[in-house]
C-alpha cells in the first residue's frame, strides 16, 4: 500500500500536463480518490460516469456499445499486464512504482465477488471453453436428455450437440419466445418440458438474443427438487449485475468476465458447486489431491500477465461496486428502451420489468434484417451494435455499460430513428 501512495503521488507530478493522464488511474488508490472527487457515488451522477468512462483509454472513434460480445479494458487491467509481460519477457523489473496482485489472488477475488470458496472457481478462456468442459465431462448415461432452450448462444450450444454427436444424449429445445414476463410463468414453462428422460437443464442467466433475465434461482429451485443438474450460462452477467452463486443455487456456472467485468481478453469463469464436483468425470488432470474445480484449468507454465490482469479487474469493478454498476445500467437501459418504444416500426424484445431485463437492449425494425439495421448504424452512425441471430430473431442489440454515456444512448436512438424511418 505504501508502494502505492507513492506510486500515485510520482504519477501526479510526472503527469500532470494531459487532463486524460491525470483522470486514468493506476492504483485502486488512485482511482478512489478520482471517483470521490467527481461527487456522489450514484446512478445518475454523470460527472461520476464520466471519471469513470476517463478510466478506458478506449479513443472511442467508434461509439463502443457491444460489451456484451467482448469488453474494452480500463487503464489500470491493460497496464498490469503490460507490466507483467515486460517484467517476465525483459526482466526490467520496473512496475512503475505500483504493487501488483499476485496471479493466485485472481481466483480468490473472483470467488469473492460471487460468493464461491476458491476450489469452486476456474480461470478458463470463456463461456464457450467452459461450457465444453461441463458437456463434455458430466457423467451422464446415453439415453439422458439435456433441456435447452431456443435463446441459447452458439457458445451455450455447440457443446450440447457435440454432445449429442459424441454420446448419443438427446437434445430438446424449449420454446422461450415471447416468454410471459412473469417469473412464476418462466418457471413453469421449464417444470411443463421436463420429461422423464431429462437429466440437465441448460439455459442462460442472461440471453443473448432477447436480452431477458431469465428467474435462475427459482429455475434452479425447482429442478433441484427433481434431481436435475443445472447447467447456468451466464456469459452476459458477472459484472453486469450481482451473481451470489450459492443464492442462485446452479451446479454450474459459468462466465465470459471479458465482457462486463472488464478481465483480460480470453479469461472466463467456470464455477462448478462443491456438491456437484463429482458429477463430472472427465477432464484435464493437472494436480492431485480432492477434487475442484481447478482441475478443468490447465494450469501448468502459463503467463500470469492475464491472471494478475483479473486480479486488477476484479478491484476496478470493486472500486464502483456492483450495486451501483448494476443501477447504472438499468437505468440507462430503461431510459433506451422507453426512446426506442416511441420509434414507429420498432419492436423492443426486452423487457421493461428490472427483474426481467439487465444492461442490454434488443430491438427490431419491421422489415428489416440484423444487417439491414447493423450496417447503417455501424458505417453511417458509427455506432457499433450487436445483431440478433440465433432463435430466429432479427436486429440489433446494445449493451449499456458503465463506459456509456446518454449522449451515446441518444445517438443511437437517433439513428435508429433514422433507419427506420428510410426504410422502403
Ligand atoms: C449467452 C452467451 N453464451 C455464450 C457466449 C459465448 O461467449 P464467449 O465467446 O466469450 O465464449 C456468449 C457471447 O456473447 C453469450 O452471449
Amino acid at each position: 500500500m505504501a508502494k502505492q501512495r507513492q506510486a500515485s503521488g510520482r504519477k501526479k507530478a510526472d503527469d500532470g500536463r494531459s487532463r486524460r493522464s491525470v483522470s486514468m488511474a493506476d492504483t485502486i488508490e488512485e482511482l478512489d480518490g478520482i471517483l470521490a472527487n467527481a461527487g456522489p457515488a450514484e446512478a445518475d451522477n454523470e460527472d461520476y460516469w464520466r471519471a469513470v468512462r476517463a478510466q478506458f483509454p478506449y479513443n472511442g472513434s467508434i461509439h463502443y456499445t457491444n460489451n456484451g460480445t467482448i469488453g474494452i479494458l480500463p487503464h489500470m487491467v491493460l497496464q498490469a499486464q503490460i507490466t507483467v509481460l515486460k517484467e517476465t519477457e525483459i526482466q526490467d523489473g520496473d512496475t512503475g512504482g505500483v504493487d501488483y496482485p499476485a496471479p493466485h489472488e485472481a481466483h480468490e477475488k473472483l470467488a469473492a465477488l460471487i460468493n464461491a470458496d476458491p476450489s469452486e472457481v476456474a480461470i478458463t478462456r470463456n463461456s464457450t471453453e467452459s461450457m465444453n468442459i461441463i458437456a463434455l465431462g458430466l457423467d451422464l448415461n446415453p439415453e439422458d436428455e439435456i433441456l435447452t432452450t431456443t435463446h441459447e448462444h452458439y457458445g451455450g450450444w455447440s457443446c450440447w450437440q457435440h454432445r449429442h454427436a459424441q454420446f448419443g444424449n438427446p437434445i430438446r429445445k424449449l420454446d422461450l419466445y415471447d416468454p410471459p414476463e412473469d417469473e412464476d410463468e418462466i418457471v413453469r414453462l421449464f417444470e411443463e418440458a421436463i420429461r422423464p428422460e431429462t437429466r440437465v437443464l441448460s439455459f442462460c442467466h442472461v440471453t443473448c438474443t432477447t436480452a431477458w433475465r431469465l428467474p435462475v434461482k427459482k429455475i434452479c429451485a425447482m429442478a433441484r427438487e427433481r434431481g436435475l443438474i443445472t447447467v447456468v450460462d451466464g456469459a452476459q452477467s458477472v459484472g453486469m449485475i450481482g451473481v451470489d452463486v450459492k443464492d442462485l443455487g446452479g451446479d454450474f456456472y459459468v462466465s465470459s468476465t471479458h465482457k462486463w467485468l472488464f478481465t483480460p481478453k480470453g479469461t472466463g469463469l467456470l464455477y462448478v458447486d462443491d456438491a456437484a464436483q463429482d458429477k463430472i468425470g472427465l477432464g484435464y488432470y493437472t494436480g492431485g489431491g480432492r477434487p475442484t474445480a481447478r482441475r478443468f484449468e490447465n494450469n501448468a507454465s502459463q503467463s500470469h500477465a492475464p491472471l494478475v490482469g483479473f486480479a486488477v479487474a476484479v478491484d476496478f469493478h470493486n472500486a464502483i461496486g456492483t450495486c451501483l454498476v448494476e443501477d447504472r445500467g438499468a437505468a440507462m437501459a430503461k431510459w433506451l428502451k422507453t426512446r426506442l418504444s416511441d420509434i414507429p416500426g420498432v419492436r423492443v424484445w426486452t423487457p421493461m420489468n428490472r427483474a426481467l431485463s439487465a444492461s442490454m437492449v434488443s430491438f427490431s425494425i419491421a422489415g428489416m434484417t440484423s444487417s439491414d439495421v447493423g450496417t447503417p448504424l455501424r458505417e453511417r452512425y458509427r455506432v457499433h451494435s450487436r445483431g440478433l441471430y440465433e432463435g430466429g430473431y432479427h436486429g440489433a442489440r446494445i449493451s449499456c455499460a458503465m463506459h456509456n454515456s446518454y449522449e451515446e444512448m441518444e445517438r443511437v436512438a437517433g439513428a435508429v430513428e433514422e433507419i427506420a424511418d428510410n426504410r422502403c
